[in-house]
């Protein structure tokens, strides 16, 4: 699919299932760069910022790597989600100013509770994307991401993670949440953000 069907069904919608937008070269790769077994790397992720910044295993059970601008796999995922950058704002004028992005593991029986991607007083994240990095995933292996409409009451997708899987959806319009997981699930979470506050 190109940037501009992409862009048309994002403003018709609000969101998008793509089935493999990158090769499997690149998706073998980034599988590669998923790995906690560098402990340093991964850290718990955290909700909410400043003094409310929290980390509670109920709500939220994976940890997080930012990508680096200086690995070599890092920088071909982060080229091509700059050319998706530049071709949304040219075909919708969203302004969108840049992309920030990590891994994300989630162990075996961590979740992530229903949530919005924009903080409260903070909306700079107009677009959430998330590529799925988990190969053989099998129905009942858990760990679908459950998109809700925007009225939070209607579930509008249930989405397995399957290897070289992506959705991008308006990141204030779409509650979610991972329902828990019963393997390891891998992934890679990006927004992109408009400038200032
Ligand atoms: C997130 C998130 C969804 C997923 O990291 O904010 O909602 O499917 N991730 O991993
Ligand atoms: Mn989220």
């Amino acid at each position: 699919m190109n940037i501009e069907e992409i862009a048309e069904h994002l403003e018709r919608t609000g969101y998008i299932i793509l089935d493999q937008p990158f090769p499997d070269l690149l998706l073998t790769q980034l599988l590669t760069r998923c790995q906690d077994d560098i402990p340093e790397r991964f850290h718990a992720a955290h909700i909410g910022r400043g003094a409310a910044k929290v980390q509670i295993d109920s709500i939220r059970g994976d940890v997080i790597s930012w990508l680096d601008g200086a690995d070599s796999i890092d920088q071909s995922y982060l080229a091509r989600m700059e050319i998706l950058r530049t071709g949304l704002n040219r075909a919708l004028f969203l302004g969108l100013f840049d992309y920030e992005c990590h891994y994300a593991i989630y162990g075996t029986g961590a979740g992530y509770a229903k949530h919005s991607d924009v903080l409260l007083g903070k909306k700079n994240r107009i677009l959430t994307t998330v590529l799925y990095l988990n190969e053989n995933w099998q129905e009942g292996d858990g760990g679908e991401l459950v998109l809700y409409d925007p009225t939070s009451i209607e579930v509008i997708a249930t989405l397995a993670p399957k290897f070289g899987t992506m959705v991008i959806f308006l990141s204030e319009s779409f509650p979610h949440e991972v329902l828990i997981s019963h393997h390891t699930r891998r992934s890679l979470t990006g927004w992109f953000r408009v400038s200032g506050s």
